[in-house]
């Protein structure tokens, strides 16, 4: 008999985050509803996590009014949600669907549209033993400057790391970190300034590790990077959406 390749890991989830109004893009609806070569943003990498073998179920996490009458592109399958005022508000709206039903859960932000099924797999994998994220070495100078805008400090470069997602951890971790009854993790929550899903790992103590990232994992915040996208699609870094 044929193999059917490798056997999919059982038990990961993955809550795509896409509940956000993006207002740095500066255009009429959420950068991730707008058009990337045929297909909204959000769509690719919704796709992507969809065929991947080792994700078994997928959740979307989108503002209200729009989880109220989810997009006709929507892959078979995907849970929609409501999410929240800010992203961590959104990430526990969608862990909380996933109501403890896989091992692994994956946290993906909609605005980054280039995720591959490699990297999906590198964070599958790492997140097995324990919260992971994907990162990316920086090649700038990095300073900190103060209120009136004078360097203050140069940080030395060789440690410090771009974070991307989807990040990775044992949904025993994340529903610990985003128990709001749990009163270490109600003290280091301030939703407003997580950015991403390690911080509160960070701030409990909880050992973050890293997986090499992607430098086409590109997040798209600005119009600029919208443009940047395109062009990777249309120069054929990326391979066209089907
Ligand atoms: O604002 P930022 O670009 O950091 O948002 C990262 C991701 O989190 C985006 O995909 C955005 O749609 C999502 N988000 C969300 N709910 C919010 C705010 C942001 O799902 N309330």
């Amino acid at each position: 008999m044929p193999s059917a390749g490798p056997a999919p890991v059982r038990g990961v989830g993955a809550v795509v985050v896409a509940a956000g109004e993006g207002h740095r893009f500066g255009a009429s609806r959420p950068k991730q509803f707008v058009d990337l070569c045929g297909m909204p943003v959000l769509a690719w990498s919704v796709r992507t996590l969809v065929h991947h073998p080792g994700v078994g179920r997928v959740v979307l996490v989108l503002s209200p009014p729009r989880a109220a009458s989810p997009p006709d592109w929507l892959p078979d399958g995907v849970l929609v949600v409501p999410g929240g005022v800010f992203r961590a508000d959104s990430v526990r709206a969608g862990v909380e669907a996933l109501a403890g039903s896989v091992e692994t859960v994956l946290v993906h932000d909609g605005a980054r549209p280039f995720v591959s099924a490699e990297l999906v797999s590198r964070v599958v994998d790492g997140a097995r033993s324990g919260p992971v994220v994907p990162v990316i070495a920086i090649e700038d100078t990095v300073k900190r400057m103060d209120e009136g805008g004078w360097i203050e400090e140069t940080l030395p470069r060789e440690r410090l790391r771009r974070v991307q997602t989807p990040q990775g951890f044992p949904a025993a971790v994340l529903n610990r970190t985003h128990a709001l009854d749990d009163a270490g993790a109600w003290e280091a929550r301030d939703a407003a300034a997580m950015t991403d899903d390690a911080l509160l790992c960070e701030r409990l103590g909880i050992g973050v590790a890293t997986v090499e990232g992607d430098p086409a994992n590109l997040k798209i915040t600005t119009a600029n990077d919208l443009a940047l996208a395109r062009a990777m699609v249309e120069t054929g870094l990326i391979a066209a959406g089907k």
